[in-house]
C-alpha cells in the first residue's frame, strides 16, 4: 500500500507523519517542488520509525516516478492563507498548481483516489476532478471533518463533556458560510439544545465558521495544520481500511439535496472506492437554504476559474 502526499509543507508533512505512525501504508511518498524539503522531511520522518515503531518507507522527491501506483494521493500543494486573506483569494494561483499536480497524479497513478486539501477546497477538488477525468467517487475533498472537529471541540469546551460524546456534522462549502447542523448535534444522543443556550450555540456556530481565520490570526504567517492533517488522514484511513465511515466530505453533486454540478460538503460513505454513496439526510427549509447558498458560492468560484 503506497500513499502519496503532494505538498511537503505544514499540512502535507504532518499528514505524512500521521499516515506512517498510524501504519496505514508500507510506503509514504512526499512530493514538493522545493528541492531538499521533501527529501529532508521524509528522511527525518523515516528516522523516527525505530522510536514510533512503524515499518513504512518514507520517500521524499521533487518528481512523480516514486509515486507510481499509489492507492491514495493527498494533495496539499499550494499557497496557504495569510492574515486578511480569504480562502477564495488563493483561487487562481492554486488552480494552476492543482492542474499541474493532477496531470502527474493521473499519469503515474491512474487508479488512485485523490483527497484534496488545498484551498479554496471545493473549487480545487473540482479542478482535480476535471483535470484527471477520474470518476467523481475517486476525487473528493477534506473540509467537513475539520469544521466538524472544531465545532465539537468548542461544544466540549462549553459543556465540559468529552469530545468523544459530542456527535455533529458541518456541511456546505469550506467557507465562512458553512452549515453546522444544530438539529443533528447531540451529546450521547441528547439534543445539544437541552444542554447549551441558544445564544451560546449561535456564538459557537459563528466561531466554527471563522475557525480557520482564528488560527491564521494567531500564526500570522500561515494557517492551521494539526487538525487539518488529522482530518485528511481520517479520510485516508477510511479508504484504505474500507471502513464505510459516514463523514462530511466535499463530493461532486448531481442533484443530491437539489444541487448539481458543483462540489460541496455533504455526508458520504467513505470506503475502498472512495465516495461510495452520498447520504441524503433530511434537511428542513432553513438548513436547505443555507446549504444551497454555500454551494452557490462554490459554483460562482468555479465559474470564475481562469484555467
Ligand atoms: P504550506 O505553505 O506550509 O505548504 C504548501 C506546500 O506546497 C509548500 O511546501 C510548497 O512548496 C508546496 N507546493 C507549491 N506548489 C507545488 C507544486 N506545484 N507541487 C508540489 N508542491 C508544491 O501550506 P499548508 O499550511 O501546508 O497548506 C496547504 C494548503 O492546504 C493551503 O492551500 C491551505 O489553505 C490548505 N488548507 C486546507 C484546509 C482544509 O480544511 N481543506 C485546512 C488547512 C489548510
Ligand atoms: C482552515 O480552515 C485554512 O482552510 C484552512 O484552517
Amino acid at each position: 500500500m503506497k500513499i502519496t502526499v503532494v505538498g511537503a509543507g505544514h499540512v502535507g508533512a504532518t499528514a505524512a507523519q500521521r499516515i506512517a505512525e498510524k501504519k496505514l501504508a508500507t510506503e509514504v511518498v512526499l512530493v514538493d517542488i522545493v528541492d531538499g524539503i521533501p527529501q529532508g522531511k521524509a528522511l527525518d520522518m523515516w528516522e523516527s520509525a525505530p522510536i514510533e515503531g512503524f515499518d513504512a518507507k518514507v520517500i521524499g522527491t521533487n518528481t512523480y516516478e516514486a509515486t507510481e501506483g499509489s492507492s491514495v494521493v493527498v494533495v496539499t500543494a499550494g499557497l496557504a492563507r495569510k492574515p486578511g486573506m480569504s480562502r477564495d483569494d488563493l483561487r487562481d494561483k492554486n488552480a494552476g498548481i492543482i492542474q499541474s499536480v493532477s496531470e502527474q497524479i493521473a499519469k503515474y497513478s491512474p487508479q488512485t483516489k485523490i483527497i484534496l486539501v488545498t484551498n479554496p477546497l471545493d473549487v480545487m477538488t473540482y479542478v482535480a476532478f476535471k483535470t484527471t477525468g477520474f470518476e467523481s467517487n475517486r476525487v473528493f475533498g477534506q473540509a467537513g471533518i475539520l469544521d466538524t472537529a472544531r465545532y465539537r471541540t468548542f461544544l466540549s469546551m462549553e459543556t465540559g463533556i468529552s469530545v468523544r460524546d459530542i456527535q455533529a456534522m458541518v456541511l456546505g462549502g469550506h467557507g465562512d458560510d458553512m452549515v453546522p447542523l444544530l438539529r443533528y448535534t447531540t451529546v450521547a444522543g441528547i439534543p445539544i439544545t437541552q444542554m447549551v443556550s441558544k445564544d451560546r450555540l449561535d456564538e459557537i456556530v459563528q466561531r466554527t465558521r471563522q475557525g480557520g481565520g482564528e488560527i491564521v490570526k494567531y500564526l500570522k504567517t500561515g494557517s492551521a495544520y494539526y487538525a487539518p492533517s488529522a482530518a485528511a488522514v481520517e479520510m485516508v484511513e477510511a479508504v484504505v481500511t474500507d471502513a464505510k465511515r459516514l463523514l462530511p466530505c466535499s463530493a461532486w453533486l448531481t442533484g443530491e439535496f437539489g444541487i448539481s454540478d458543483t462540489y460541496a460538503g455533504v455526508p458520504v460513505i467513505l470506503g475502498k472506492d472512495g465516495v461510495e454513496k452520498i447520504v441524503e439526510i433530511d434537511l428542513n427549509d432553513e438548513e436547505k437554504a443555507m446549504l444551497h447558498e454555500s454551494a452557490n458560492h462554490v459554483k460562482e468560484n468555479i465559474a470564475a476559474l481562469n484555467l
